[in-house]
């Protein structure tokens, strides 16, 4: 008798949820989508490097300058390849428990050191998905058959001429919705009210947003880029009404830091697969994009790019200078780790799905409602376990 495979959204939360079903059914994110992984700087050539992609354990490996990217699991007993990695030639991987020998380029299993006889042999291939390079980053594909353009799945302006990326990513222990949810949520700005980065870039933010009472102009706008992406803008920062003082029974109780008088973060906009664009941000002449990739159930790698568009011979090594000595520590860590526990906060209450429920959201919340409605009718499938195994 087969054992029934628990699901991995409860059904009883899906059955109640009909504006945006198939956003509650992504707990692992997208199918046929791509996401960014690890920078490009860690695929060294000949060394591969594992990597957990939407509930899947992947081996990414650099072969004559081209990231390949393989299913971390031998088709024999399903072992992990990387627990100890064997390549007797550059263009193959062998597993380490019977020699099962597999080609990057393909999966196809090409021999067996155990048994060079074997009829398996020409005949099987490991999973494998296409991968490509913007920004810094490796993007891999992960679905079936010839692949959207990555494009598609690309933030407005993220590969703009002469434009520098630095990634940085960072394991979020929360489900990459969540994740999602806190960078576009309008007034969670709140949390940020004390961050290191208002005083040390001489910034403002206001404590929050609320909807203009006396107007009823939308406040989200559905948008598409001109590679095909489909998001949400957010307008509540545009058409709303910001909140410099927080009041509790009508005593002042905390007031907005004015650090200064640059203005950032006037555009905020969320694409598919989930990816937040913040413009300008950390600093007026920036752009920041961050990336929400599910690593499992509870987890997310929370990649987040400060970008610049920089011209020159040495605009590299420029920009990697200016953000290590200046935005790794003020808006790295002096502002989104301020996200990552706000995050970490919110997972418990959702864990179980019924938090989708039981959550009362607010009218500054629009945008958020607009976000789950979108990525439900625009995905071009879901990541179910077992099922692409
Ligand atoms: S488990 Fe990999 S070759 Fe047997
Ligand atoms: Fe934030």
């Amino acid at each position: 008798m087969n054992t029934p495979v628990a699901p991995l959204v409860d059904p009883q939360v899906l059955e109640r949820i009909r504006d945006w079903r198939g956003y509650a059914e992504a707990k692992l994110g997208f199918r046929n989508h791509w996401y960014p992984t690890l920078n490009s700087a860690e695929v060294a050539e000949g060394k591969p490097v594992p990597f957990q992609l939407a509930g899947e354990n992947l081996l990414l490996n650099r072969i004559d300058g081209r990231v390949y990217c393989i299913k971390d699991q031998c088709l024999h007993r399903g072992v992990p390849l990387s627990r100890k990695v064997e390549c007797y030639s550059k263009d193959t991987v062998t597993c380490w428990y019977h020699g099962w020998t597999y080609q990057w380029a393909d999966g196809k299993l090409c021999d067996i050191l155990t048994d060079p006889s074997s009829k398996l042999i020409g005949t099987r291939a490991l999973k494998s998905y296409p991968v490509e390079e913007a920004g810094n980053l490796v993007f891999v594909f992960l679905g079936e058959g010839t692949p959207s353009p990555l494009a598609r799945d690309l933030p407005p302006g993220f590969t703009d001429a002469n434009r520098r990326v630095q990634p940085f990513r960072r394991v979020v222990n929360a489900n990459w919705r969540i994740g999602a949810e806190n960078g576009f949520d309008t007034t969670h700005i709140f949390i940020h009210k004390d961050s290191r980065l208002i005083r040390g870039n001489q910034t403002m933010l206001p404590l929050g947003f609320a909807p203009n009472p006396n107007s009823d102009e939308p406040l989200f706008e559905i948008r598409h880029t001109d590679g095909g992406n489909i998001g949400v803008f957010d307008l509540l920062a545009e058409r709303g009404v910001p909140h410099f003082e927080g009041s509790v029974k009508g005593e002042v109780v905390c007031r907005a830091i004015h650090g200064g008088d640059k203005r950032i973060a006037h555009e905020i906009s969320l694409w598919m697969p989930g990816v937040l664009k913040v413009d300008p941000f950390p600093d007026p002449a920036m752009i920041h994009f961050e990336w929400y990739v599910p690593r499992d159930a509870d987890s997310h790698w929370y990649i987040h790019c400060a970008t610049k568009v920089v011209a020159g011979p040495d605009a590299d090594a420029e920009f990697a200078a200016e953000y290590e000595a200046l935005w790794k520590d003020l808006y790295a860590h002096g502002f989104n780790d301020d996200d990552i526990w706000a995050r970490e906060a919110t997972q418990p209450f959702y864990q179980d799905d019924w938090g989708w429920l039981k959550e009362q959201l607010f009218e500054a919340d629009a945008c958020i409602m607009a976000w789950r409605k979108l990525a439900s009718e625009q995905n071009r499938g879901i990541q179910t376990i077992g099922r692409h195994g």
